[in-house]
């Protein structure tokens, strides 16, 4: 549809919306596009009551749309998710995790030359300042990889002043180089930041980055490479990582995403922000998903537990992690994707035995009404896991490696949110049913409720509690 042929078509679509505690009446235009149709919520603030106007309410943001994107494209009934127009499976048959976060973060596939440049200039930013590689190694010897690699990426934020809005002030941002050196510095760092945090986990040094190696390959050599003088990664594992990686690119306004865009709003710098968006994917509902199947798969721990465990999850006294979806009501495509690639790396590694777990579980509850009826299908989450485990990462670095790439899409929303005309600070209401204006009671005074204050103590404590102390 033209322009022309969509603003007429907007014009002739509209609620009519009559408000029976005045009896006004408004029309509120909708909006058409390719995802749904909507109407702005601000425009029901004509209808006031007592002062007040009409809001929306929304908890878990369940039906709102809250920004206009170009990057990536779901179809959450026919299972279609596209970058920039793109299918996810032709960029996951075609194309490098290097060339996709090019893709996601600048709108169009790079020319060759393009894609050199790139290439390139995300290699020279591979190195991270010693003072950070140092910090690292502070961690203690348990640290989760997660905590690891938010908190240095937070703290990098410290190493460039001259660029943090909040110290050279809130244009900076406006100048296009600075904005791309950022993307440089993040995207080439991230998978040394990650080795360390994993390096750290094996009390080995950490690698330097390699002069020679792709992305994806260079990562697996930081991880990996001891004494060899030539240590090259199997190219088979290097390409599987490499799609795992594209399909976590980008999911357009997941957790994660929305709090790069919540932050980005307040103007903070896109360390402190990518920090914080890894925080939200390092919960189990999110990023730890995958975390999360694996120690599912642990404890169900054999074929004869599945029905019991089945029976647990339609009682409500468990979850099937990595299965369904707030967008999907279909077969995730990236999950097909994925159970492909893990046969490929059973290929090379022998097959992982939970496997077997993982696709008799998918069989049941495919079949299975409690999960036909809620369409709960397996998500991307589910069989990433699975293949993660084979190729030897403890469960704890499995949110790192979905944070990698799916930084690439963090910085593309974070590109476009500074070019947005409509990036007003993010800041919701609230339903508040709090008590009445009341004034301060003296503590003599007061009458007491009963709260509840106590809080778990460990043995020791609870030994010390005993002892006594002067
Ligand atoms: C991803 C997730 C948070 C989406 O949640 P949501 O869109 O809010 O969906 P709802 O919680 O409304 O679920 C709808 C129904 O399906 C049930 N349901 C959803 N996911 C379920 C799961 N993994 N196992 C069992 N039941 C599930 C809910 O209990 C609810 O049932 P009800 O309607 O009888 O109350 C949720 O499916 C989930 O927790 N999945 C497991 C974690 C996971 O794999 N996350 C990775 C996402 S990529």
């Amino acid at each position: 549809m033209n322009r022309l042929a969509l603003y007429a078509n907007q014009l002739a679509h509209h609620l009519t919306i009559t408000d029976n505690r005045t009896g006004k009446t408004i029309e509120v235009p909708i909006s058409t596009s390719r995802e749904s149709d909507f109407i702005h919520a601000t425009k029901l603030g004509a209808l006031q009551y007592q002062g007040q106007p009409l809001r929306v309410y929304d908890p878990g943001y369940m039906n709102t749309i809250c920004c206009t994107s170009k990057i990536s494209y779901i179809d959450g009934d026919k299972g279609i998710l596209e970058y920039r127009g793109i299918p996810i499976e032709e960029l996951a048959e075609k194309s490098t995790f290097v060339e996709v976060a090019y893709l996601l973060i600048n709108g169009e596939l790079p020319s060759k030359s393009q894609l050199q440049e790139w290439d390139e200039k995300l290699r020279k930013h591979t190195f991270i300042h010693t003072d950070a590689s140092q910090m690292m190694k502070s961690f203690r010897y348990d640290a989760h990889p997660m905590g690891m690699l938010i908190s240095t990426l937070a703290a990098i934020s410290t190493f460039h002043p001259e660029v943090n809005p909040a110290l050279a002030g809130e244009g900076v941002y406006k100048n296009k180089d600075i904005v791309n050196k950022q993307i440089y510095r993040i995207l080439g760092s991230l998978p040394t930041i990650a080795s360390n945090s994993f390096r750290n986990r094996i009390g080995r040094e950490h690698n330097m980055p390699h002069e020679n190696m792709s992305y994806v390959e260079n990562f697996l050599y930081m991880l990996d490479k001891l004494n060899e003088k030539e240590y090259k990664p199997h190219p088979k594992i290097t390409r599987a990582l490499e799609v795992l990686f594209i399909l976590h690119a980008e999911h357009e306004l997941n957790c994660s995403t929305a709090f790069v865009r919540h932050l980005s709003s307040s103007g903070v710098d896109i360390y402190t922000a990518i920090a914080g968006a890894a925080g939200a994917l390092y919960g189990p509902k999110h990023g730890g998903a995958n975390e999360a199947v694996l120690r599912m798969l642990e404890e169900i721990g054999d074929l004869k537990n599945i029905p019991q465990f089945i029976k647990d999850v339609k009682d409500r006294k468990k979850l099937l992690m990595g299965f369904g979806h707030r967008v999907y009501k279909n077969y995730d495509p990236r999950a097909k994707i994925v159970k492909q690639i893990a046969y490929q790396v059973f290929e090379i590694t022998g097959k992982e035995p939970l496997i077997e777990i993982a696709i008799e579980l998918e069989k049941i509850a495919l079949s299975d009404p409690y999960f036909i009826q809620r369409k709960l299908y397996p998500n991307v989450d589910f069989y990433s896991g699975v293949i993660y485990r084979a190729l030897g990462f403890p469960t704890d670095m499995f949110p790192v490696l979905f944070t990698i790439p799916r930084v690439a899409g963090w910085l593309a929303h974070w590109k476009e949110y500074l070019n947005d005309k409509e990036n007003n600070i993010v800041r919701p209401r609230q339903n508040y049913v709090g008590p009445e204006k009341r004034n301060y009671v003296p503590v003599e005074q007061r009458k007491e409720f009963p709260i509840y204050l106590e809080s778990n103590k460990s043995s020791r404590q609870k030994r010390r509690e005993t002892a006594t102390l002067s």
